[in-house]
């Protein structure tokens, strides 16, 4: 399963990269708008700092204005991804940069037969939002075991990426079921490395260690 942190946080890109955790990054507007600084320069830093996808998504709502925006993102970098949102027009501009040769994640995905549509455009990897659909009372997961399933069914390339991750639990279910791409936020990332019998773990330990030190 591969990983990719859900930021425009360069600092936060070279923490996890250095825990070996970055397999790529997904960006949203939100996301850069908080970076603070041109969009364009976001994603070149992002795209030195790592060598895997980077996902910079489009502004436009027709497919011109998408294919345009997609066509000058995929020249900043060679691992750049263009993010499109799921809707009709989004799917013309899926096709197209498709057929050019220009990676697509197709976004706000919120129910399996979207993604069975933006599979059928030829989009490199699909984003369901899990933690979104949570929010308004529906199963996430459920939905992203039911891409997979689809998915498998057809023999579609398109990857399942989970986005919208709020916990380790979305984490590890999205692994069991076998889902190609988790994006996920830093401190989410760091929750997975906790365990409260670890941490008693090594108090024992270093505990013992201290008492045998004195004898
Ligand atoms: C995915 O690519 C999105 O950037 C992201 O996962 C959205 O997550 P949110 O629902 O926490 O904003």
């Amino acid at each position: 399963m591969k990983f990719f942190i859900d930021t425009a946080d360069i600092e936060e890109i070279k923490s996890a990269n250095l825990r070996g955790w970055v397999d790529g990054v997904t960006t949203n507007p939100s996301l850069v708008a908080k970076a603070g600084k041109p969009f364009f320069d976001v994603i070149k830093e992002i795209c030195k700092e790592v060598s895997g996808p980077v996902s910079a998504e489009v502004i436009g709502l027709e497919s011109e204005q998408m294919l345009k925006e997609g066509r000058e993102l995929a020249k900043l970098a060679n691992n750049v991804v263009v993010k499109i949102p799921m809707t009709e027009q989004g799917m013309i501009a899926v096709k197209k940069l498709t057929s050019e040769g220009i990676k697509t994640n197709v976004t706000l995905v919120f129910s399996p037969v979207q993604a069975l549509l933006a599979a059928k455009a030829g989009a490199s990897m699909v984003s369901p939002f899990v933690g979104r659909l949570d929010d308004v009372g529906q199963n996430g997961m459920q939905m992203v075991a039911e891409v997979i399933e689809m998915y498998r069914n057809y023999d579609f390339s398109t990857e399942v990426l989970v986005a919208s991750v709020r916990s380790p639990m979305h984490i590890q279910e999205a692994a069991v079921m076998g889902a190609d791409i988790a994006t996920i936020p830093f401190k989410v990332m760091q929750q997975m490395t906790q365990h409260p019998l670890t941490d008693k773990g090594i108090a024992t330990f270093l505990s013992d260690w201290n008492k045998a030190q004195k004898k």
